[in-house]
């Protein structure tokens, strides 16, 4: 994928202001799995990437600490906002960090989140590799996406418009069997979000 992460900064930093009404509503009963997925305890540490204005926030433990990463500014200044309408600032912190260079020790997060991420990064493989570095060696890995559907024509074209799709700031055409193959990761549980299965909530075990 030629577009670099540059162009992906500046995509969402645009879409900021605009983001929760056009993909707040859309996503919504993906991020409503992310808490059952996650099983998650009280004082567990989770680390979301690409949190982006932090949608899924208000649904997660307040007795969990929530870290929240991403490249956006202007993103996580909505986030911001949104800690302070919903009282979050106790359990939940925002920083600005590239997910393929986490800034983070090895083994320091029981759960990690990647909530319709995975597809806007130009290098999944390498942000997933970074995601399994800072997990505990079985965490849990939650992942909710757009993945290439299995219906051979639909594949086709979602694989065909793919690259202009990413220009406006997702790819369509990632294979969810092949890119937790190419990662050495076992999916643990595969859902469908959408009736037409478009999205999917996956589980995987980080066994390191
Ligand atoms: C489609 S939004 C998803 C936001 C949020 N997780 C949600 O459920 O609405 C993708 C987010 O990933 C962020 N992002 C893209 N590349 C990133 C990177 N390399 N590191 C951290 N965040 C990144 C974007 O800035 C954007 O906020």
């Amino acid at each position: 994928m030629s577009v670099g992460i540059e162009h992906v900064e500046k995509v969402y930093n645009r879409y900021s202001r605009y983001y929760d009404l056009i993909f707040g509503k859309v996503f919504h009963s993906g991020r409503e799995m992310a808490p059952l997925l996650l099983e998650l305890q009280p004082q567990m540490k989770l680390l979301e990437v690409g949190v982006g204005t932090g949608l899924s926030l208000p649904m997660l433990p307040r007795t969990v600490n929530i870290t929240g990463v991403d490249l956006s500014e202007k993103m996580l200044a909505q986030a911001r906002k949104r800690l302070e309408t919903e009282q979050l600032q106790r359990n939940v912190q925002l920083l600005k960090m590239d997910a393929t260079h986490l800034q983070f020790p090895d083994n320091c997060f029981d759960r990690v989140l990647a909530a319709y991420f995975i597809s806007v990064v130009p290098d999944p493989v390498l942000v997933i590799s970074e995601m399994k570095r800072v997990c505990k060696p079985g965490g849990y890995l939650v992942f909710l996406n757009h993945f290439r559907n299995e219906h051979p024509v639909v594949g086709f074209f979602e694989k065909i418009l793919s690259p202009m799709f990413y220009r406006l700031g997702f790819r369509t055409d990632l294979d969810v069997n092949q890119l937790m193959k190419d990662c050495d990761l076992e999916i643990e549980t595969l859902e469908q979000i959408d009736f037409l299965g478009h999205w999917k909530a996956v589980r995987c075990i980080n066994e390191k």
